[in-house]
C-alpha cells in the first residue's frame, strides 16, 4: 500500500487533535497559523509546505488530556519540554517524519535560548514560528466556537498581541 506523505500527516494530525478532547483542532490552527506567518514573510512553496507538516505535528509528544490542558492553561508552562522531548523521539523512530524532529524539540524554548543553542539557524526561526503561532492559538481558543473565530476577537486581538511580544 502507497501513502503519500501529505495524507499520512493529514491523518495523524486529525488524531492527535483528538487528545485535547474538549479543545480539538489546535495542531490545524497552529499549522494555518504559521504557514499564514511564513506566506507574509515570502518563504518559499516547498518551505511553507514543510512548515505545515511540522505545525500540524508539532504537539505530537503530547499523550495525555492533561498535559494537554497544562500546555493550554497557561502562556509558559515549566513541564513543557517533556512533551517535546518525546515528539523529538517518536519523529526520529519514523524515518519518513524525522525531518520534523528538531523543530518539535525545541518548539516551546523563547528566542534568548533559542541563539545560545548550536542549531541550524533554519532550525530556531521554524521552532520559533510554530511556537508564535502555538502560543496565539492558546490565547484565542476562549473566542472560538466550534470551529470558527466568535466576533470578540475584533477587540480582544490588540490585547493578545500585547501579550505575546
Ligand atoms: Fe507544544
Ligand atoms: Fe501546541
Amino acid at each position: 500500500m502507497k501513502l503519500s506523505l501529505q495524507r499520512a500527516i493529514t491523518s495523524l494530525t486529525s488524531a492527535l487533535d483528538f487528545v485535547g478532547v474538549d479543545e480539538v483542532h489546535h495542531g490545524k490552527r497552529v499549522a494555518l497559523m504559521a504557514l499564514g506567518i511564513a506566506s507574509e514573510l515570502g518563504w518559499d512553496r516547498a518551505s511553507c509546505r514543510d512548515l505545515l507538516y511540522a505545525g500540524m505535528l508539532h504537539d505530537c509528544g503530547v499523550s495525555r488530556t492533561r498535559e494537554h490542558r497544562q500546555l493550554t492553561e497557561t502562556l509558559e508552562w515549566e513541564g513543557a519540554e517533556e512533551h517535546c522531548l518525546r515528539g523529538e523521539e517518536f519523529l526520529l523512530a519514523c524515518p519518513p517524519l524525522a525531518q520534523f524532529a528538531p523543530v518539535v524539540r525545541w518548539h516551546h524554548t523563547r528566542w534568548e535560548q533559542l541563539q545560545r543553542l548550536a542549531i541550524p539557524p533554519d532550525t530556531r526561526l521554524w521552532a520559533n514560528l510554530i511556537f508564535l503561532a502555538d502560543r496565539a492559538d492558546v490565547l484565542l481558543a476562549p473566542y472560538f466556537s466550534g470551529q470558527s473565530l466568535k466576533n470578540e476577537i475584533l477587540w480582544e486581538y490588540p490585547a493578545i498581541t500585547r501579550r505575546i511580544g
